[in-house]
């Protein structure tokens, strides 16, 4: 099939969808607050873990106005976990341009949609598609590797103008009526048959009739993908200090990878105890212990983007600390009920819990 005869997918695709669509959450109707929110979270997260995070978010902010009106440190509590955090912050900053600009209302226009805070082309596709019955094509990896299967197409999937004449392929192709429907149909072959890793489901396929590469045989060959540019390994000495009941944390800058978030104080390369034992010196804090986990756990990794931090740690328990301008202490059921740890921190943190008796200790008196 070539990409000029996309039409010829749209029935079987629709009759595919009606009898085989998962039931989740935010398809129970059409409003566009709910739809938005389920697309932000999805981008780079799994259905599967979105889905206890959708719930539990849409019961505490029903409506724009209540995300609009929430303080950061409850939002980014109910989001610790998903990671990405610039999406709940752009959430919230969208939620106020709604309630702003739009008296609550979520825009209806096309540009209004992507002109919102940290809604893109395909976002903005999703919610006009979805919500409100649009002929705007929502076009992500999935979608991606179904259309390049389907023809055969050997172009790189991660340039913008290709993505953007599938896009205006699919555009033209889309029916007159059940517009989010279909959006939705090709998310959701690209989810559960047309799928990444592996051999795709191809005998339970509506398309395999229409499929290039199915009848090559050579389903493995597509979506084509540039080479990812390797990630940089940055190696982390993260200090878990502890004073009494309460453990100490740090903000983050407010740029870069997770910025403005709260850290466990951290610093780069992979310290000696001496330099551990500086550090505490030059911060005037006397220790009664300094210690190294254990074997296996020495170091933890954790992989964003376009980084990697290779992490070490040392537990420290402080007899006596200085007022330090930087440090915020906090007790574990703050930590664990009230702020948002970023996940490289939690693993950190879960892996001291498990080695050290001192944070055992701590987890019981409060
Ligand atoms: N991935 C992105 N958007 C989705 C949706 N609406 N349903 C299922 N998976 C998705």
């Amino acid at each position: 099939m070539n990409i000029s005869q996309l039409k010829k997918i749209v029935i079987p695709l629709l009759e595919w969808y009606h009898d085989n669509s998962r039931k989740l959450p935010w398809r129970e109707n059409k409003d566009p607050y709910r739809i938005w929110v389920s697309e932000i979270m999805l981008q780079q997260t799994r259905v599967e873990a979105v889905i206890p995070y959708y719930e539990r978010f849409m019961a505490r902010f029903p409506t724009v106005e209540q995300l609009a009106a929430c303080t950061d440190e409850e939002l980014f509590k109910l989001w610790e976990g998903l990671g990405y955090y610039t999406r709940a912050s752009n959430l919230k900053k969208a939620a106020q341009v709604i309630s702003t600009c739009y008296q609550g209302q979520f825009p209806t226009q096309y540009n209004q949609i992507l002109g919102l805070p940290g809604i893109g082309v395909y976002t903005a596709g999703a919610i006009a598609s979805i919500a409100f019955e649009q002929a705007k094509a929502a076009v992500d990896g999935n979608v991606l590797r179904v259309i390049t299967r389907l023809t055969k197409d050997s172009h790189d999937i991660t340039d913008g103008k290709f993505r953007d004449k599938v896009t205006n392929a699919l555009e033209d192709s889309y029916p007159q009526t059940q517009r989010g429907d279909f959006t939705q149909s090709l998310m959701e072959l690209g989810a559960v048959v047309c799928v990444p890793n592996g051999m795709p489901r191809c005998s339970s396929c509506p398309l395999n009739g229409f499929c290039e590469a199915y009848h090559s045989q050579t389903q493995l060959l597509y979506p084509v993908k540039k080479k990812k540019s390797v990630r940089k390994i940055e190696q982390k000495t993260v200090l878990i200090l502890s004073f009494q009941n309460k453990i100490a944390l740090r903000k983050r800058e407010e740029k870069g990878v997770l910025s403005g978030m709260w850290e466990l104080p951290n610093q780069e390369g992979t310290w000696t105890r001496e330099q551990v034992c500086q550090w505490l010196a030059e911060k005037g804090f006397v220790a009664n212990e300094v210690k190294e986990p254990s074997g296996r756990r020495k170091q933890l990794k954790h992989i964003f983007t376009h980084i990697e931090w290779h992490m070490t740690y040392w537990m420290i328990s402080c007899n006596t600390i200085n007022i330090d301008q930087d440090l915020m202490w906090v007790t574990k059921g703050q930590l664990e009920h009230k702020i948002a740890l970023p996940t490289a921190f939690k693993k950190i943190y879960q892996a001291a819990l498990e080695e050290n008796d001192v944070y055992k200790r701590i987890q019981e008196s409060s």
